[in-house]
């Protein structure tokens, strides 16, 4: 046994193909079963997809690069925990395609940012951010104030988050466009039914003009939204297992 195992030390290749048998039977054990385990993610109450309205806002700004700057995961490390709230949960980004975790912090962490300031500090912020915080160094985004809101691909955009999981139903794709006209504007015709199909959505103009949609409109309801879904008193109280 010792002899032939002189065999494996005297001819590099041969080890190396040992080595390499030896990691991926470890990194098959590991990984395999979360393919077939019924829920890698744990399912937590809350949870729902986007508003057309908060999606387009999610696509401005990976389109804007906000992430570059920005990270939407809190560690559980109690630093974190202490300045954001609890640490983020995998299921807080389960119909995010693509995740908006992040690397890199030059701003702080977005993922609670939700309620934590008003929607006008928000506009002033997005324009100059000087001019509600002196000394940042985040840069301005004035052209999404004036910038209408695409929204003739609203639909498409559904459909593909659908095609890779997220269950948009099919009266959720039917109403995506006049879902926007809701959300800013909750007089607009069918603005209940809006709130049975996103529960927990906030229906308000976010820059205050409740009859068209711009881009600002969409991002600031996005940033809104996050980290508001789950109830976290009720999460803690019933443990990690809450169905
Ligand atoms: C060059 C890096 C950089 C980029 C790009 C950037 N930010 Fe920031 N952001 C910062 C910094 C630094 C701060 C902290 C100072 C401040 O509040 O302005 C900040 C603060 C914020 C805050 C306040 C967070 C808090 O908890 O106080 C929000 C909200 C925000 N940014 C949103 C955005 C959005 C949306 C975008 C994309 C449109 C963006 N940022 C792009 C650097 C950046």
């Amino acid at each position: 046994m010792f002899n032939r195992h002189a065999i494996v030390e005297k001819h590099s290749m041969l080890l190396l193909v040992g080595i390499l048998i030896v990691v991926a039977i470890g990194g098959l054990v590991e990984i395999a079963p979360l393919f077939w385990l019924e829920s890698t993610i744990e399912k937590v109450q809350g949870m729902r997809p986007y508003s057309p309205l908060e999606l387009a806002g999610r696509d401005i700004y990976v389109r804007e690069g906000c992430y570059l700057c920005h990270s939407q995961m809190i560690r559980s490390l109690r630093d974190e925990v202490e300045r954001y709230g609890h640490y983020s949960l995998a299921a807080e980004s389960m119909y995010d395609h693509p995740f908006q975790w992040g690397s890199k912090r030059t701003g702080p962490d977005l993922a609670r940012v939700g309620g934590k300031y008003s929607d006008d500090w928000h506009v002033a912020h997005l324009i100059n951010p000087r001019s509600v915080v002196p000394e940042s160094i985040m840069p301005g985004y004035p052209f999404l104030a004036s910038a209408p809101l695409d929204t003739s691909t609203i639909v498409d955009k559904l459909k593909a988050q659908r095609m890779v999981g997220v269950p948009y139903t099919d009266d959720m794709i039917a109403n995506a466009v006049a879902d926007i006209a809701r959300q800013i504007n909750p007089d607009f015709k069918g603005g209940a039914d809006f709130l049975k199909r996103y529960p927990k959505a906030q229906q308000r103009s976010f820059s205050g003009d409740p009859n068209e949609a711009k881009e600002i409109d969409a991002l600031i309801a996005y940033l809104q939204m996050l980290g508001t879904l789950v109830d976290f008193a009720k999460y803690d109280e019933s443990g990690p297992n809450l169905r």
